[in-house]
């Protein structure tokens, strides 16, 4: 088969609304493709993510502790010095980090994040799910995104952390911090850095007298297991505790919510598809990764090379960013049959959407577990759903792609 080249291939905010055609595209004609507006080579293949995924080795994750001398502010001026105050929030949380570091924390951070821990969650995510809803109910209304599939996940993450009522704002200011960092870095620079720096500092202060607290006296929430764990007598540090409790938000925000946002969109699009999972609520699972890969709530990754290579005849020099577009392999049709159909009894096996590898997301069981509270209990409680937009629109987000808003009404 083969496609026009759509109007535009690099710019991914042009794209966002339906990045698909362009995926198309570069996946048929230019897999391995150099990107000049974002300076980064842009790999669309399933096979060749899955790749990049594996080979933590030459494509690494530590993209974020050279950036201060790689764009200049590395000395003692004050832009490099609150840049010093942000990049550890990105470059030392476990999916900014390569192996031996990241061997060392991610299995201290598998210690906290057992199944176990997760499933005793259902309980407090159903009540989660039911409270959002029973506050929308009499207006007959409500926006599926604001109202439920955002705060959901949020607050999920932040009752598992343990994090008091008081305290969140600040956890949740430096998580958006993380986003707002990467998504102004190229354009607008240091003129953001002030404030971030302020918000990070201001959550690093927070969290010292919490961590304080809870070693004098710990709890059944996941940062008394953070200062509890062990791994062959070594132990997270202070600042490791601060950056992961920032990171979990981030990691497990935006992703879910846009799972449940973008799926809940395409299933009213689908009304067969969703009426089956009404009436048989017990193929929600299989159908979550069907969604997984249709929607790909993280739809760009990226890496840095180690060395210079060569892919499909395009030669990578060392250090070029490599942007994994999930969006794309998991649309990619050597893999999965008819791809661009969703077809929620297809169980597809090793979709990419939780990653792969070393970095494989550790939130996946919660955020498998909070999908099915939340697809289960809409489906069953507002059986009426209609959707009071045609076509919603996404945020400019092109790593983490999710709606803006998503109103429907019911009776
Ligand atoms: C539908 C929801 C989610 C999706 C689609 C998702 C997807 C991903 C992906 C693709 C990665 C790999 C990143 C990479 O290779 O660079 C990842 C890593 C990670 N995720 Fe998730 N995630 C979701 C929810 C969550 C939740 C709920 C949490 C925890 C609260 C979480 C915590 C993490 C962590 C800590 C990592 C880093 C793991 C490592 O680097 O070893 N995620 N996630």
């Amino acid at each position: 088969m083969t496609t026009e080249p759509p109007l535009e291939l690099d710019n991914f905010f042009a794209t966002i609304q339906n990045p698909y055609p362009t995926y198309t595209y570069l996946r048929e004609h230019d897999p391995v493709h150099w990107n000049p507006m974002f300076n980064c080579y842009m790999l669309t293949r399933f096979d060749d993510v899955h790749m990049a995924f594996f080979d933590h080795q030459r494509f690494s994750s530590d993209i974020w502790s050279s950036v201060p001398e790689v764009i200049g502010f590395a000395g003692d001026d004050e832009s490099s010095q609150q840049l010093r105050q942000i990049i550890p929030f990105m470059a030392y949380n476990l999916q900014g980090m390569d192996p031996p570091g990241h061997t060392r924390q991610r299995a201290l951070m598998t210690k906290t994040f057992t199944p176990r821990m997760i499933e005793s969650f259902r309980p407090t995510i159903q009540r989660l799910v039911d409270e959002l809803i029973d506050a929308q109910l009499e207006h007959g209304r409500m926006d599926l995104v604001n109202d439920l599939a955002y705060p959901l996940p949020s607050n999920v993450i932040l009752d598992l952390l343990g994090i008091p009522r008081s305290g969140r704002p600040y956890i949740q200011a430096s998580a958006e911090a993380i986003n707002e960092f990467v998504a102004t870095l190229l354009f607008t620079g240091p003129v953001v850095w002030p404030r971030l720096a302020g918000v990070f500092a201001d959550v690093k202060a927070y969290l010292k007298q919490l961590i304080a607290q809870r070693r004098a006296e710990p709890g059944d929430d996941l940062l008394s297991k953070m200062v509890q764990a062990e791994e062959g007598g070594d132990v997270l540090s202070e600042d490791e505790i601060i950056i992961a409790t920032n990171f979990l938000l981030f990691a497990g925000h935006e992703t879910t919510a846009n799972l449940i946002g973008v799926g809940m969109y395409h299933l009213m699009q689908h009304p067969d598809q969703l009426e089956y999972l009404r009436t048989n609520p017990s193929s929600i699972p299989i159908a979550i990764e069907e969604l997984l890969r249709y929607v790909s709530p993280v739809h760009t990754l990226a890496r840095r090379t180690t060395q210079e290579m060569t892919m499909r005849g395009v030669t990578l020099p060392e250090n070029a960013s490599i942007f994994l577009l999930v969006g794309a392999a998991n649309r990619d049709p050597e893999k999965f049959p008819d791809p661009e159909k969703l077809a929620i009894h297809r169980a597809p096996t090793r979709t990419l959407g939780f990653g792969y590898g070393i970095h494989y997301c550790l939130g996946a069981a919660l955020a498998r577990l909070e999908s099915q509270v939340a697809f289960e209990t809409i489906l069953r409680r507002l059986p009426t759903l209609k959707m009071l937009v045609e076509t919603p629109e996404f945020r400019p987000n092109y790593s983490l792609r999710g709606l803006k808003s998503l109103p429907v009404a019911f009776t």
